[in-house]
């Protein structure tokens, strides 16, 4: 997925610096923490408590080292990104916020309250981005008295990697706001792709379907996870092969993901497979747990 983009170059040089907000430090949060800081924004991460928020400022530190000892991202820029981190666990603290980029548990309801909550307590200006995977981005906004400004951003998988950001835009989003979010999301030094409030966007639309029917594939003894794998990236030119790829995300999440989607759209490509449920009841849930469609020596997000 790495796309040998090295560094970006957005508020750093000449775009306006915009304080940021990002809601949850799990793996999207800090992913698009780390994109925005390298950006040179200033960026507060705020979780639920303490030992989220270090966990995530802990992983986003050790993410921005590791571009500097890998030659991706000069020393200077890592200190400007890590000076202008910081954590909280108070809604409150993202008062001054020009954007906020909600990246919480996958919940419509929870994603509404808290850009309800965010109304009273953001400014006239503020931009508020969903990075919803499978959830509606009107749904969301409607817990908003200003939905005009909540748009859809949604970054790929592993975020500061992954050179591409869905910009969906709901019913209800104002063009002042698509075009700011546009705007600032190529100021990251990121792709927009442009979609339509839809499941699963483009992205997931295509993605979904395509991993389940290799799961299927490997299910029917079509193939080992090998020879499908090498099948998708030599024949079809991926970046990696599917099952390589659902061990970085996980298997209960893809499951997740891919069940929503089935309800959102009725549409039997969409549900998920039986071996997913197999594989989880098992405890082989990819890279994280060291054994999925692969084997693992250490137990770990992308290894780590
Ligand atoms: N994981 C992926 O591959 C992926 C890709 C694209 C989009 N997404 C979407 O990104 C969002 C986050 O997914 P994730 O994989 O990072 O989940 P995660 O479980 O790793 O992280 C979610 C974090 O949000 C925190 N949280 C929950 N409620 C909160 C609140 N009210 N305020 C602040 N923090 C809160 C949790 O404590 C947790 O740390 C979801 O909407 C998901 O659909 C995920």
């Amino acid at each position: 997925m790495e796309t040998g983009k090295a560094e970006v170059h957005g508020a750093a040089e000449g775009l306006r610096r915009q304080k940021v907000g990002v809601l949850g430090a799990g793996t999207m949060g800090s992913g698009i923490a780390i994109t925005v800081a390298r950006a040179g924004h200033p960026v507060v991460v705020r979780d639920l408590s303490e030992d989220r928020v270090e966990g995530g400022l802990a992983s986003i530190r050790k993410f921005l080292d590791r571009g500097v000892e890998r030659g991706k991202l000069s020393a200077e820029k890592r200190d400007a990104a890590v000076s202008g981190l910081s954590g909280t666990t108070e809604l409150e603290a993202l008062a001054d916020c020009d954007v906020v980029i909600e990246a919480i548990f996958e919940d419509e309801a929870l994603k509404a309250e808290t850009f309800g909550q965010l109304d009273e307590i953001c400014g006239p200006e503020t931009l508020f981005h969903t990075n919803t995977s499978t959830l509606s981005v009107t749904g969301i906004a409607s817990g908003s008295k200003h939905p005009e400004r909540v748009v859809g951003t949604h970054y790929a998988n592993p975020a500061p990697l992954v050179n591409l950001v869905e910009v969906a835009r709901g019913r209800l989003t104002g063009d002042e706001a698509h075009r700011r979010t546009i705007e600032f999301v190529e100021g990251l030094g990121k792709e927009v792709v442009l979609t339509k409030d839809t499941p699963g966007f483009i992205l997931n639309y295509f993605l979904v379907p395509f991993e389940n029917d290799c799961i299927r594939a490997l299910e029917a003894g079509m193939g080992t996870v090998e020879s499908i794998d090498k099948a998708v990236t030599l024949g079809l030119g991926y970046p990696m092969g599917t099952f390589t790829l659902l061990d970085i995300v996980g298997l209960d999440i893809h499951k997740a993901v891919s069940f929503a989607l089935y309800e959102r759209l009725r549409d039997p490509r969409f549900a998920p497979p039986p071996l997913v449920d197999r594989m989880i009841a098992a405890g082989h849930l990819g890279r994280k747990t060291g054994k999925g469609f692969y084997e693992y020596e250490r137990a770990g997000l992308m290894g780590t």
